[in-house]
């Protein structure tokens, strides 16, 4: 007797398999008879069954405020961080609590059930890290938050940022985070780097940066961040957001970089939806594209996800919750276009981030949590290229959101049928 079957789905491996679920648990991964004694049967029949999304890099407390007070008129980076500040000004814990709830929302609707979001601890009052703890609690029965720690104006760079950043930490800040390339010199900017991974060592807390998101090839934090990792014992609890300096680095420093970030087990979370919109921004022509070295990475062995960094917020006017539009757009800058390469991007958004977030009980096996989500396509590549509907998404055993199939019909002269978008399942 199950609470709830998931019947016929195949895997992001191209097995099918149905899901038994008992409590808060997965308690069968198999074929189970038509007749199945289940509280609640889900026909998945020619539906790709997932675990859910994983976001790695998100802002939280910066997320759908677009146009509050106005609009960033450069695109760059540095006058987000102008936009924000004003924002910060001017918004306060309620306000900053009701955008981050209602993006919670839209994020479980999209199978969207693990998100590691970034919170600026510049700021005396701490508003964003008392309104994000309060959203951490409120929706942790199905979504969980990791909070990272986030000297958005410096460490060093703000005259509080330490202090702050410290008492955050305090406060139950899970991640130590940091903006090397943000503070005053290099020399500022790799002693933050080795501090902030000092913090992290002593309290036995993970790492994130925002590392090195310039287009300078001179901004080489990653490389401190890589030592550090090594020489404090961090391996696999570090990861180095952004890293966009590499794409235009020298080949021969970087044929040095990669094996010392693997060696150290530091990850990388490129945001390609971001990246491409920031990046090169300086450039007349050609006008580079600001993401870092993906398939190099990946090649020795260095684990690297997708993140999303930003939804209508002072860095980017669009967004949609959808980890598959991020791997749609890391797909193509990246130009990862083989059928394994392709693959490989739905699991840059699904296992590959639970990875990077040392997500002990992730995945559909049995005694993983029971957290899954159902999408209106036929296999991983096929729902990198339709971002299909998310038909069902069950978390920690309940299910969430549900969503009609697409069911759109032609109404053409003489040809009345089906919009045909799925090629892959027979
Ligand atoms: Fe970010």
């Amino acid at each position: 007797m199950f609470d709830i079957v998931v019947k016929g789905g195949t895997l992001p491996e191209g097995t099918r398999a149905d899901i038994g679920i008992e409590g808060d648990r997965i308690k069968a991964v198999d074929v189970l008879p038509d007749d199945v004694d289940a509280g609640e049967v889900i026909d998945a029949t020619g539906d790709l069954v997932s675990p859910p999304f994983v976001d790695p890099h998100f802002h939280l407390d910066a997320t759908l405020s677009y146009g509050l007070p106005r609009i960033n008129a450069s695109g760059t980076l540095l006058e987000g961080i102008a936009l924000w500040g004003e924002l910060k000004q001017v918004t306060n814990v309620e306000a900053i609590r009701d955008r981050a709830l209602d993006y919670c929302d839209w994020a479980v609707s999209m199978g969207l059930l693990t998100i590691r979001s970034h919170v600026d601890t510049c700021d005396d009052t701490l508003k964003g890290v008392e309104a994000l703890l309060e959203v951490r609690e409120a929706v942790k029965g199905y979504l969980d938050l990791q909070l990272v720690a986030f000297p958005q104006d410096g460490l060093y760079r703000d005259p509080t940022a330490y202090d702050n950043t410290i008492r955050a930490l305090d406060m139950g800040v899970d991640v130590v985070g940091g903006i090397p390339h943000f503070e005053r010199t290099m020399e500022d900017g790799a002693r933050s780097v080795r501090t902030l991974c000092e913090i992290a060592a002593e309290r036995g807390l993970m790492v994130d940066m925002h590392c090195d998101e310039t287009d300078d090839p001179h901004s080489r934090h990653i490389e401190t961040l890589a030592a550090e990792a090594q020489r404090l014992g961090l391996q696999g609890r570090v990861a180095g957001s952004h890293l966009t300096s590499m794409h235009s680095m020298d080949n021969y420093y970087v044929s040095k970089l990669l094996p010392l970030m693997a060696e150290a087990g530091v990850a990388a979370i490129p945001n390609p939806l971001i990246n491409i919109m920031l990046q090169g921004r300086h450039d007349t022509f050609p006008k580079r594209r600001g993401l870092t070295r993906v398939k190099e990475m990946q090649a020795l062995g260095i684990t690297v996800g997708w993140g999303q960094d930003c939804v209508r917020d002072p860095w980017y006017s669009l967004g949609t919750a959808d980890m598959l539009d991020v791997a749609f757009m890391g797909l193509h800058v990246a130009q990862m276009s083989s059928p394994e390469e392709m693959k490989r991007c739905f699991d840059m958004v699904t296992e590959e981030n639970a990875r990077i977030l040392n997500l002990d009980d992730y995945g559909l096996r049995v005694g993983q949590r029971a957290s899954l989500v159902v999408l209106d396509a036929g296999d991983a590549i096929e729902a990198v290229r339709l971002r299909p509907d998310r038909l069902t998404v069950i978390s920690n055993g309940k299910v969430v959101s549900q969503k009609a199939r697409n069911d759109a019909k032609l109404r053409l002269n003489g040809r009345p049928e089906s919009v045909r978008r799925r090629h892959n399942v027979n």
